[in-house]
């Protein structure tokens, strides 16, 4: 198997969090931080209003969305387009978070449809798969996440799926302080890493990053992040304060 060296990516996940004055505070104490970082891609995916804020000094960290429409323009009241962020310098969107898909009806193939849609307008999507905890009790957890990426990646090439940024998340983890073990996560990435595998080959399995998200920390994220299959995390809570959010940049950092 060829070895192939992929940098991490810590990026957080503010949710409905933070006004843009909120923001820019919040910047103006992360990105001294950031200085020197290496070997580690740090990604802010913010609220819609708050990315103009965030833009501002993006250069040490990219800016993120949290979900866009698959269409172009149109009639999608209360909807944001894939133009409309690339034109205020988002690189990355999170497409089917498990609270998108619990509230608000995100389907697979809606799923799958932003997912190119984000490709096509040159952003990287980070794509959220995650069990509950009664399929975790069921034994059909990894059942479900290979449907999940084989109907999320449906019709994409080879080369854009080396692309893809996939984030682990079991639902039960989620904002729960309840973190799935390092071994647990470590299985669960090595398993989708096997899906990809299976439909895409060796090479794009190797290139393509996966994420654990679900209650990481400053103090369990160094021995989660050493794992072989995790390439990073996905941050929720501890992605809204400066400084819980740089210790995990750190034990992700060269
Ligand atoms: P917490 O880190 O708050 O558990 O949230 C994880 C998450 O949902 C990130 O997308």
């Amino acid at each position: 198997m060829p070895v192939c060296k992929r940098d991490k990516i810590v990026a957080g996940n503010w949710k409905m969090n933070k006004t843009p004055s909120q923001t820019r505070s919040f910047i103006q104490q992360l990105d001294p931080m950031l200085e020197g970082v290496k070997g580690c891609r740090v990604v802010l995916c913010v609220p819609f209003v708050d990315i103009p804020a965030a833009a501002e000094k993006a250069g040490q960290y990219s800016v993120g969305a949290q979900n866009m429409h698959f269409e172009k323009a149109g009639a999608y009241t209360g909807e944001i387009s894939a133009e409309m962020l690339t034109d205020l310098g988002v690189e990355y969107v999170i497409i089917g978070h498990s609270e998108r898909r619990r509230d608000c009806a995100e389907s697979d193939v809606s799923v799958n449809k932003k997912i190119i849609a984000v490709f096509e307008n040159g952003m990287t999507p980070i794509l959220c798969v995650g069990e509950s905890q009664e399929q975790r009790d069921r034994g059909v957890a990894e059942e479900f996440i290979g449907l999940q990426i084989r109907e999320a990646l449906c019709g994409l090439t080879e080369e854009l799926a080396g692309r893809l940024v996939i984030a682990y998340e079991p639902i039960w983890a989620i904002g729960t302080g309840k973190t799935a073990s390092a071994k647990d996560a470590q299985d669960m990435c090595a398993l989708i890493r096997a899906k990809v595998r299976q439909l895409y080959g060796d090479k794009t399995a190797e290139s393509t990053h996966i994420l654990y998200g679900g209650s990481m920390n400053g103090r369990n994220a160094p021995e989660l992040l050493t794992c072989p299959d995790i390439d990073g995390g996905l941050i929720g809570g501890a992605s809204l304060n400066p400084e819980d959010f740089i210790k995990i940049v750190r034990s992700a950092a060269l």
